[in-house]
């Protein structure tokens, strides 16, 4: 029997198997981001994958950037996460809500407040977001000051401790896909000069100063972290020195105990292994298209201890019955993604259970 089905520790929480449902944005959450009835419904139908990582939930206003994402710094979004948790862990599962603040890539039609982006500099990305109006050019952003980073990583911190309020068992913080803290890595995004720019210390300053502040809240155990190494998302290039960077990163992060780390896995196969030797923790590892012949080879290999699964997870609420019966899985419906209903969401349907 493979691997995939063993038990693995994550922090406190003992995993029945080694697959994880990975962070999906869906824009389904009200339109203050409360999460509505729906998304509890949603994923706790997936609770047999053990571990969901949630969408990317907005940490502070100026952390949304797209239209209808849930966040976690109201008491109506803790009271809303309330409703998912309870309906997960009913349900047998584990939920660690997904810290994303995008930084530049938002739109101010995308947000209630509609103020422009910020950024840790006034640097425009070449990409476009999707609006109500359809797709835009990302305006130019405007740069953070120091006072406001400090006040980011504090709203990081109350996040976290509002996700743990309601009911989550920890926080995933999203390094990766050209947001907020994947700018700050990025020489393309980030041009400062006052300690969270220039040299790799500096430039890895933000995201070290987050996780600190996170797994201080609400413990190292509750806290797992993602990164895209090399990932080009949202119009990121992190430069001759992406692998020096990230070595510094894993390191440093590394001190701090957390549950995990997940890694997004892009171009650059020996990076991953050295981040693997340089993680003391739990590793996830999410490798999009994949074939399902090959789902476990990471584990079977030990570069990875858990697999997060994305749109198979999103397409099959009963992924894991499946795989272990082998039976055929639902294709995900790309029209559905993001936004909508309850059609291409809560509706895939599941084996007969007679
Ligand atoms: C609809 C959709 C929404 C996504 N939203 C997020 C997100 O909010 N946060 C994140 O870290 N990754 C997000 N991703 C990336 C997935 O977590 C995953 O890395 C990617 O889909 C590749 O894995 P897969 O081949 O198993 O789907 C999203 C992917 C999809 C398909």
């Amino acid at each position: 029997m493979s691997i995939l089905w063993n038990p693995f520790k994550v922090g406190q929480i003992t995993l029945e198997h080694r697959l994880a449902m990975a962070p999906m944005t869906r824009d389904r959450a009200l339109p203050d981001g409360t999460p509505s009835p729906m998304m509890a419904e949603y994923y706790a139908q997936r609770a047999s994958l053990g571990l969901l990582i949630t969408e990317g939930t907005q940490p502070n206003e100026d952390g949304q950037g797209y239209l209808l994402t849930p966040g976690i710094h109201t008491d109506e979004h803790v009271e809303g996460w309330r409703t998912v948790t309870d309906a997960v862990h009913a349900a047998g599962g584990h939920v660690f809500v997904q810290l994303m603040h995008v930084g530049r890539a938002s739109h101010p039609d995308n947000t209630p407040h509609h103020r422009t982006p910020v950024a840790p500099s006034a640097i425009t990305p070449a990409w476009q977001m999707f609006t109500a109006a359809g797709m835009q050019d990302i305006p130019q952003p405007r740069a953070l000051n120091s006072d406001e980073i400090a006040t980011t990583v504090d709203d990081f911190r109350t996040a976290a401790a509002r996700a743990v309020e309601a009911g989550a068992d920890g926080v995933e913080i999203h390094g990766a896909n050209g947001y907020l803290i994947q700018q700050f890595l990025s020489p393309n995004a980030n041009a400062r000069t006052d300690g969270y720019g220039g040299s790799i210390d500096g430039r890895i300053r933000f995201a070290v100063e987050v996780a600190q502040a996170v797994a201080e809240e609400i413990g190292p155990d509750r806290t797992g972290f993602r990164i895209s190494p090399g990932g080009t998302f949202n119009d990121i290039d992190e430069g001759p020195d992406r692998a020096q960077t990230y070595r510094a990163l894993v390191t440093e992060l590394a001190r701090l105990d957390l549950a995990y780390l997940h890694v997004m896995h892009g171009p650059d196969e020996d990076l991953l292994h050295e981040i693997r030797s340089l993680w003391p923790t739990a590793l996830l590892v999410n490798r999009g298209d994949r074939p399902r012949e090959q789902i476990a080879d990471d584990l079977e290999t030990g570069l990875a201890d858990v697999v997060p699964v994305g749109r198979w997870a999103l397409a099959n609420p009963d992924l894991v019955q499946r795989l272990h019966e082998g039976a055929q899985l639902n294709e995900p419906d790309r029209a559905t993604f993001y936004g909508g209903g309850s059609e291409g969401y809560t509706d895939y349907p599941v084996l007969d259970r007679r």
